[in-house]
């Protein structure tokens, strides 16, 4: 069978999980050429301030210049390879290698070559060995870098992607700063499982997530209805394919709100929402129970309201990233930012953080939960009869399509649904056959 197969169902071989010569495919075709989040400015709000992080699977160095600039280059010295910048954060004027001394300005020119003329002689264009750099953008405070120099803008990769990250990260007048440092952790299993159940997967929550539930970190619809008019027992969910494999997925607390109420955030911050926000956007944010999804290939966003301590009083929103870098085909590397509205009062941000860690946070419930099941899939299929499988992805190919709202992409109106799925392993399948058509040697048939 081919690795996805559409004809009258949606079939997908576990071998793209699971088999190294795929994996050393999607480096090139995938890790070499997407637009990939690095950081946020407020962890580089000086100039000198650096953060080292991968960009697709490379490292990088991610640092603040002089005229505040921000440049995003390999942290690899261009003499013979060495590790540039060795520690995660920190000020500098200049990265020097450890090796022979070679130094580099923040905008990654080559500046000092030690003994250069007794070693290379009068004529060195140390030019020819400036860092290689990366082509930088930022959409609301957040970094996004490439590789790709000839490819499309940020704002054309993202495409309908946009309007939903306006309204996630656009929301406030000072918009969101990092708390804390990223936290990175590993976990045996394929990139694309952690990706694809948060691009959207609605359908496993009840089930993966029982235990959360009975120890009350989900709000009940008791707890909510104080704050709105109750619409019933079933919290109402949408998902949405964007483009370009980005997805979203929205399911909304079960109460309206008039005005809007933006349950979980600050209320003197209430005002501003409403303010940057179009009114599909503010429908989004209003009410909102859990908002999640993935921006092709391997960034992923939450914003969720959940209990920061015991009883539904203490509900809090957070704000997390996470990126998910493989380092093999059955290895990654989860790095995890949690971001909080950077004008909210300092007890606001602590109790956001501990929603934020005892749900979704790197030790949280949810997340042990969800990769008992990642590291399950991993396990049962290394075997040469289970590779020969298929998992499948039809659940909800007959759901309504939503009408009447503003929300721009293909919108489904359910959310128990694969259709985010669906939309990131299409462009899954279309990155990898561009590289098979460049090189028909690589077919992925
Ligand atoms: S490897 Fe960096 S100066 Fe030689
Ligand atoms: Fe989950």
């Amino acid at each position: 069978m081919a690795l996805i197969d559409t004809d009258g169902g949606f079939r997908v071989s576990r071998r793209i999980y699971h088999d190294p010569e795929i994996h050393r495919r999607e480096l090139d075709s995938i890790f070499k050429k997407s637009w990939f989040f690095v950081g946020h400015v407020s962890e580089i709000p000086e100039p000198g301030d650096y953060v080292t992080r991968p960009l697709g699977v490379d490292p990088v160095i991610v640092n603040r210049d002089r005229d505040g600039r921000v440049h995003v280059m390999l942290n690899s010295c261009s003499h013979r390879g060495v590790k540039l910048c060795r520690s995660g954060r920190g000020n500098t004027k200049a990265h020097r290698c450890s090796y022979h001394g070679w130094a580099y300005g923040l905008d990654g020119a080559c500046r000092a070559v030690t003994y250069e003329k007794e070693v290379y002689g009068p004529d060195l264009d140390k030019s020819r060995f400036n860092l290689r750099s990366a082509r930088v953008e930022t959409l609301h405070g957040l970094i996004f870098a490439t590789w790709d120099h000839r490819g499309p803008s940020l704002s054309d990769a993202l495409g309908h992607m946009t309007y939903y990250f306006d309204a996630l990260f656009g929301k406030f007048d000072n918009g969101f700063e990092v708390m804390g440092s990223p936290v990175r952790t590993r976990i045996r299993a394929n990139w694309k499982a952690e990706t694809e159940n948060l691009s959207g997967d609605g359908y496993h929550t009840m089930i993966t997530h029982e235990t959360a539930l009975r120890f009350g970190l989900f709000p009940s619809p008791e707890d909510v209805a104080p704050y709105g008019d109750p619409i019933g027992p079933k919290f109402p969910g949408r998902t949405v394919q964007c483009g370009n494999g980005h997805t979203i997925r929205i399911q909304h607390l079960p109460i309206e709100t008039h005005p809007p109420g933006f349950l979980g955030y600050p209320e003197e911050l209430w005002g501003e929402i409403e303010r940057n926000l179009k009114p599909g956007q503010v429908d989004i944010m209003a009410r909102t129970s859990v908002t999640h999804g993935s921006v092709f290939p391997n960034l992923s966003f939450l914003e969720n309201f959940k209990t920061a301590t015991d009883g539904p009083g203490s509900m809090c929103r957070y704000t997390r990233l996470t990126l998910k870098v493989p380092v093999d085909e059955g290895l990654t590397e989860i790095w995890w930012w949690h971001l909080v509205p950077a004008d909210a009062s300092e007890t606001w941000k602590e109790r956001s953080q501990r929603a934020y860690l005892r749900t979704n946070g790197p030790g949280g419930m949810f997340e042990l939960d969800d990769n008992e099941n990642f590291l399950g899939m991993a396990e049962a299929n290394s075997g040469p009869v289970g590779l020969d499988q298929s998992y499948n992805y039809v659940a909800g190919t007959h759901h309504p399509d939503a009408h009447g709202l503003e929300w721009p992409g293909h919108v489904q109106d359910a959310d128990r649904s694969e259709h985010t799925l669906r939309g990131f392993l299409t462009e899954w399948r279309r990155r990898m056959e561009l590289t098979a058509v460049a090189e028909p040697a690589a077919s992925i048939r």
